[in-house]
This record gives C-alpha cells, sequence and structure tokens, in this order.
C-alpha cells in the first residue's frame, strides 16, 4: 500500500473463549453501516479467505499440536500472511473499515503466554507477517474463564471442545493476563472492555471507545450513555 493510498481502519478484536466478540462484531458492523455509510469487512482469524479458513479447520482440529507451538505458530502466521495480502490490505486500500475477530494479539497469548513459546521468537514472527501492517484500535473483550469457557460450551453444545478451548483452567488464566499485559503495554492502542457483562451494555462500551477515537465513524451517545462498562485503558474488569 502507497503511503497516500486511502487508508481505511484496522480494528481488532481479543480475549479468551467465549468472550462474545462475534456478537459484538456483528453489532458493530450493523452501527457503522448505518451511521457512517463506510464500507465494513468483517473477518476472522485464523481464516477469512479459502487459504486460511483451510488451515484454520486443520489448527482447531489439533493437527499441528503434536509438532509444538512453534509449529503452530508458523501455521497461524501461514493463515495470517494469506489473510492480510487478499482481504486486509486490499480492503483498507479501499478505504474500508476492517473488523476481525482475533489477529496477531492472539498468537502472542495462546502461542506465547499460555503456549510458553519465547516472546523474541513471535516478536521476530510478528514483524515477518505484519511487515508496517498493525490494528489502529484493538478491543480486548475481559472476563474470567470460568464465564467464557461456560458460554463458548454452551454455544457448541454437543460438540466435543476445539484445540484450545479443551485446555486446562491454568492455560485460560494465562490468557486473560497476557491480554491484559498487552493491553498495558500498548495503551495507545489497545482498550480493555467489560466483557462480563450483558450483550447490549458491551455493545455501549465498545460504541463508546469507537466514538473517542473516531468521533467523524461514530458520534458519542449523549451524557451518561456509554457509561456503563466504560472502557478502561489497560486495566481489567471491575465488579
Ligand atoms: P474460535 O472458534 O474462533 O475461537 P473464539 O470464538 O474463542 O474466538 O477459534 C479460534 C481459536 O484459535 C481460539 O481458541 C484462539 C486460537 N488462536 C490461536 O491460538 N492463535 C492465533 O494466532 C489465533 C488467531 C487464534
Amino acid at each position: 500500500m502507497s503511503s497516500d493510498a486511502p487508508r481505511g481502519v484496522f480494528i481488532t478484536f481479543e480475549g479468551g473463549e467465549g468472550a462474545g466478540k462475534s456478537t459484538q462484531i456483528a453489532r458493530l458492523a450493523e452501527t457503522l453501516r448505518t451511521v457512517s455509510g463506510r464500507e465494513v469487512v468483517t473477518t476472522r482469524e485464523p481464516g477469512g479467505t479459502d487459504r486460511a479458513e483451510a488451515l484454520r479447520a486443520a489448527l482447531l482440529r489439533g493437527v499441528a499440536k503434536p509438532y509444538g507451538p512453534f509449529a503452530e505458530a508458523l501455521m497461524f502466521a501461514a493463515a495470517r500472511i494469506d489473510h492480510i495480502e487478499n482481504l486486509i490490505s486490499p480492503a483498507l486500500s479501499r478505504g474500508a473499515i476492517v473488523l476481525c475477530d482475533r489477529f496477531s494479539d492472539s498468537t502472542r497469548a495462546y502461542q506465547g503466554a499460555a503456549g510458553g513459546l519465547d516472546p523474541a521468537l513471535i516478536d521476530s514472527l510478528e514483524r515477518v507477517t505484519l511487515e508496517d501492517l498493525r490494528p489502529d484500535l484493538t478491543l480486548i473483550l475481559d472476563l474470567p474463564p470460568e464465564a467464557g469457557l461456560a458460554r463458548a460450551q454452551r454455544r457448541g453444545a454437543g460438540e466435543p471442545a476445539d484445540r484450545f478451548e479443551a485446555e486446562g483452567m491454568r492455560f485460560h488464566e494465562r490468557l486473560r493476563t497476557a491480554f491484559r499485559g498487552i493491553a498495558e503495554a500498548e495503551p495507545e492502542r489497545c482498550r480493555v472492555i467489560d466483557a462480563d457483562l450483558g450483550p447490549d451494555a458491551v455493545e455501549a462500551a465498545i460504541a463508546a471507545a469507537i466514538a473517542a477515537r473516531w468521533p467523524d465513524l461514530l458520534p458519542a451517545a449523549g451524557e451518561g450513555q456509554g457509561e456503563v462498562g466504560k472502557e478502561r485503558e489497560g486495566q481489567g474488569h471491575a465488579a
């Protein structure tokens, strides 16, 4: 993408299992389309393109698990490269708003902090995978892992847990700590959203975060609105 090309807006959603990201992405996409009139592209990782979706199916079945976290991280990176080249970068070049369910922070949290992969290795992999692409805003949906896993299980009723849902509670606690750590380390880019509230309150908190950053996309709600579950930089959820 040349520097004078129109550049869209790249927003990523992160968090542990069952945080409600897909519901919130669908709601935000609808709101942004209606209010801003801009093109909004919703996508997910791993996945988003045919080739990356094929890698997703293998990854979630646990095909790469026996090879260890580095091999898994490489496979996530392979999917990400295809996704960036064929979907994310072209959409941003058109000036679209791209809402992506998980991105490189998931590799840092899942394969890095929780999976035990050396952070220096993750950094190197991130540099070659992303080149100069970084999310403009990352919304980290934060909730206790027990609550998230219970939601994920209800959602997939009858289906066996996938590769990562099946990890133990300590893994999921490390994930939560990792995502909060990312938010603390990069407060300019990240906002922690309390996802342990009802979907309407979470939606309001997300809208407030977008309006604060891009008032031209989404005007701020009236005084008092959006206070529920208000965005908090680099903090965990409060009761
Ligand atoms: P998904 O069903 O989309 O999970 P969720 O609904 O919780 O977002 O499956 C994606 C899984 O892949 C999820 O458990 C997180 C994991 N993952 C990684 O381990 N590393 C990554 O880089 C990405 C993008 C996802």
